[in-house]
């Protein structure tokens, strides 16, 4: 199972930058680090994480809040306008080829409501066997729903399974279902991954099935 931003392609990189802008028009402080806490939380809990930093979780009404919600998304989709097949992160394609090719099942797992336009743009969404759906998922990672949806509709059993991710709350979510993680540069605060990559590029489908026997 695999998480989308950071894993399968770098939107991470344009979910800060859209952050950064907000941050910036409205007089907030955001950087790298502070970006790292968003990863794979949802579109509001990541405002409300801004704002929590900031102390400025008053400074702003609820209709303001949508506002800027409403606004980075915005920004964020231009983004996603030039995205293609290209960036797709290296090594991807082939590990998800030959772990087909061995029969095991592959699911998306991701918290955002932009995934579906991400996967059609990148061409890989045939690759999968299951694509949660984040407008169905009520609670974020680091709860583990979205990865027990995608158990559930894979029909398989959580502790056979192995999630991938690049955030520290994708990672927690992963041991909380139960599951074994792979993490791709996480930048680790509170739980390692089971098994780390500094990139997708020295994934290798023998040597993860080899880790988990
Ligand atoms: C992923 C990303 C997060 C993002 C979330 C919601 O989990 O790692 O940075 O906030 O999706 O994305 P969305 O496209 O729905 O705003
Ligand atoms: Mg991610």
């Amino acid at each position: 199972m695999f998480d989308l931003d950071g894993v399968l392609t770098d939107t991470a990189e344009y979910h800060y930058q859209a952050w950064k802008r907000i941050a910036e028009e409205y007089g907030l402080f955001f950087d790298r680090n502070a970006n790292e806490q968003l990863k794979g939380v949802s579109r509001r809990r990541s405002l409300d994480l801004i704002l929590e930093i900031n102390q400025a979780g008053q400074r702003f009404n609820e209709q303001e809040k949508e506002q800027m919600v409403r606004e980075k998304n915005r920004i964020y989709r231009n983004l996603l306008k030039n995205i293609t097949d290209r960036d797709i992160l290296p090594g991807i394609q082939g590990f998800l080829k030959e772990a087909r090719e061995r029969g095991i099942l592959l699911a998306v797992a991701s918290a955002s409501r932009n995934a579906d336009t991400v996967l059609n743009r990148l061409g890989i969404k045939p690759v999968f066997d299951y694509i949660a759906d984040a407008g169905q998922i009520a609670r974020t990672k680091p709860d583990p729903e979205v990865f027990l949806d995608c158990c559930r509709n894979l029909g398989v059993l959580p502790h056979s399974c192995i999630g991938f991710e690049d955030s520290q709350a994708g990672i927690e979510a992963i041991r909380a279902a139960g599951m074994r993680s792979v993490g791709i540069r996480v930048k680790v605060t509170t739980l390692a991954p089971d098994l780390p990559y500094q990139g997708t590029e020295e994934l290798d489908v023998q040597q993860v099935l080899d880790y988990f026997e």
